[in-house]
């Protein structure tokens, strides 16, 4: 053996074993596609929640004098029974565009979003009211999204803050329905609190698992309403995504208050193929038009002239 095959013998016997072929990989933890501090916030809130919210014990408890004390419920007193019969006429043509959806009725008219050009003309308020006259409906149940992030008053008002909702479920790929929807004490009411705010509403509002959730929280076999209330149109981007995934919108305009131009840019941001009624809201009206109620099928025109 030459001197250089000895040094190779050497060096050979050296040499470490090489490891045993292992049998099994390490399982590869599966992240959501959705990835960033504020995410891992959620999902750590998320992995707290064991049971499915309102399923564990009882179900939630809607507070009406909470919902009144916030200013949105009326008390029940005449001018209350007015409003609930105004919020009765507004609700008939979207339910009649339930049963027009096999005809030249919207596609996805179950999707139901409150909405308007700018803050405070009444949006939560009416989202509140119409969700609970839809609920009294004997063929429906309703779900009663509160999809304004930034302001969530829905969440507060009852009491939801801190609970996962609907960024957790649009955040994490892992998260069904069912974790987040709360059964609440008022017959055929579901809520779904905001959830955590999040810098990317605007973006999980248009990704595909928006379209996942909400086809997932509408089917039933009873058939299910989703009511969203949510930020104005021309204040927030997510508003103009959010109604672009919309089968009907109702446009609250605040009477003597919002202006043509508001009004105007907010419905041109809204695509024809949808529903649109216009809800004139807080009006000097006699009480019985305070909640007058108007549909278009192109948003090219509008209820009121300019001041
Ligand atoms: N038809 C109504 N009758 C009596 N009060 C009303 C009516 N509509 C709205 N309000 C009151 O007006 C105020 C603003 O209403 P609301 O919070 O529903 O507006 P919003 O459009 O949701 O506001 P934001 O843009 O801040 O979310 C509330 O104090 C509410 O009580
Ligand atoms: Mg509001």
């Amino acid at each position: 053996m030459s001197i250089v095959e000895k040094a190779a013998e050497k060096l050979k016997s050296l040499q470490p074993e090489p490891p045993a072929p292992r049998l099994e990989e390490p399982e590869v933890a599966v992240l959501p596609r959705v990835e960033g501090p504020t995410v891992e916030r959620l999902q750590e809130r998320i992995r707290t929640v064991d049971e499915p919210a309102g399923k564990a014990g009882q179900p939630w408890h809607v507070d009406q004098h909470a919902l009144q004390r916030a200013g949105l419920l009326p008390v029940e007193d005449e001018a209350g029974g007015r409003l609930a019969d105004e919020v009765r006429r507004a609700k008939r043509p979207l339910l009649d565009n339930l049963g027009r959806a096999d005809m030249n009725g919207p596609a996805r008219a179950e999707r139901i979003m409150v909405t308007s050009s700018v803050p405070g003309e009444g949006k939560t308020f009416t989202a509140v009211n119409l969700a609970l006259s839809l609920a009294r409906e004997p063929d429906f149940e309703v779900l009663l999204i509160d999809a304004d992030i930034p302001k969530s008053d829905i969440t507060r008002v009852l009491g939801l803050e801190g609970k996962p909702g609907l960024m957790e479920l649009l955040a994490d790929e892992r998260l069904r329905p069912a974790n987040v929807v709360v059964q609440t004490d008022v017959p055929n009411l579901l809520v779904l609190p905001a959830g955590e705010r999040h810098p990317l509403a605007a973006e999980l509002f248009g990704g595909q698992r928006m379209e996942y959730a909400l086809e997932a929280l509408g089917v039933r076999d009873r058939r299910r309403l989703l009511v969203f209330d949510s930020s104005p149109l021309l204040a927030t981007p997510e508003s103009q995504v959010l109604a672009s995934r919309m089968g009907q919108i109702v446009m609250v305009v605040a009477a003597g208050c919002t202006r043509h131009h508001e009004v105007n840019s907010a419905l041109n941001s809204l695509t024809a193929s949808q529903y649109i009624g216009l809800l004139l809201n807080m009006s000097r009206l006699p009480a019985i038009e305070n909640h007058h109620y108007s549909h278009y099928s192109q948003p090219s025109h509008y209820l009121f002239q300019d001041r």
